[in-house]
């Protein structure tokens, strides 16, 4: 019996010095990818007073940039917002008016850090969604820049973002992106068409929901995630998904929040943003989800 104890002590030993090896690992490389200082040129670029320009950029800033998002830089785009998510992180969105961080950044290293992940220093920007709108073309860019240096300085206390180990282990996993700058290739920036209301144009539109409600769309709940956080629903045109839906009911629900059963949905789902999407963006997303092939809820 000793004998067997003892074995099953050795194995279970092992076993657990395995697992903090491969923790360890991954921290390593986590800790050594966010410190690496990347070599993308700082773009040249002129901003613009024109109020054209200003009110495209602040569109975008408020829709598909989803800048203003309560748990990112929240209405007033100061940010101090704290997402708690348990032992993965805790993420507290920047100030970005020009009482914040913007005040320490050229335009062209804005334009860099909004279309790479590369922040001032050369490093990788943690958590802020790139690659939900570094599609938009530069122009589109520099037009939300342009419109960031005019609105209203907040000064605000900041709190600082820390990824613990779960989060660490996660982002090398890739089940959850923290780590902006590595997965972006920075030499062939994805380029959308023009904005029509087409399926291709809406796939781009909706890059922003794949963080949340998977690469295919189908829903599920986000890997590491905390059971306080409300899960993502299936958006496919499957029976536990948007079958039924009509345009007229996502149009409520994205003006509303209000759902076709009468609930309003949770303020997890970044509705804010979704409401300041123009027409041309919300047909195009709605044609797009109804051309997604149905999945089952779930599979992410
Ligand atoms: C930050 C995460 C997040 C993002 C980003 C996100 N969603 Fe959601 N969404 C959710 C969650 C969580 C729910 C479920 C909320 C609830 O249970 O009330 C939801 C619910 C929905 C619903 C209601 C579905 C139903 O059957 O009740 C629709 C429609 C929807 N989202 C569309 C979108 C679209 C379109 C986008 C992209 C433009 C998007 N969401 C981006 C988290 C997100």
């Amino acid at each position: 019996m000793k004998k067997f104890l003892l074995i099953v002590g050795i194995v279970l030993g092992v076993a657990a010095l395995g697992v903090a090896g491969f923790v360890g690992f991954q921290v390593m490389k986590f800790n050594s990818s966010v410190a690496k200082v990347y070599k993308v040129a700082i773009p040249k670029v002129t901003l613009s007073k024109d109020p054209a320009v200003l009110e495209r950029g602040k569109h975008l800033v408020l829709s598909l940039g989803a800048c203003a998002s309560s748990d990112c830089h929240g209405g007033n785009l100061a940010g101090g917002n704290v997402l708690q998510m348990g032992p993965v992180a805790t993420v507290i969105g920047s100030n970005i008016t020009p009482a914040g961080v913007l005040k320490d950044y050229s335009d062209g290293e804005l334009v860099r850090l909004l279309r790479h992940g590369i922040k001032k220093n050369g490093q990788t920007v943690l958590m802020m969604p790139i690659e939900d709108f570094n599609w938009l073309p530069k122009s589109d860019i520099v037009a939300m820049v342009s419109y960031l240096r005019t609105v209203k300085p907040v000064k605000k206390k900041m709190g600082t973002t820390r990824i613990g180990i779960l989060g660490k282990v996660l982002d090398r996993l890739d089940q959850f992106p923290f780590d902006q700058a590595r997965r972006i290739e920075h030499d062939k920036l994805p380029s959308a068409p023009k904005p029509s209301v087409t399926v291709a144009y809406g796939s781009f539109v909706a890059t922003s929901c794949r963080g949340c409600h998977g690469k295919t769309m189908s829903g599920g709940k986000l890997p590491g995630a905390p059971s306080n956080l409300p899960i993502p629903t299936n958006l496919t045109p499957h029976e536990s998904g948007l079958k039924k839906w009509t345009y007229q009911n996502f149009r409520k629900m994205i003006a509303t929040g209000i759902l076709p059963n009468g609930k309003k949905v949770k303020p997890f789902m970044p509705l804010n943003m979704l409401k300041n999407m123009n027409l041309t963006e919300r047909k195009a997303l709605w044609l797009y989800l109804k051309s997604l092939p149905p999945k089952p809820f779930g599979n992410r």
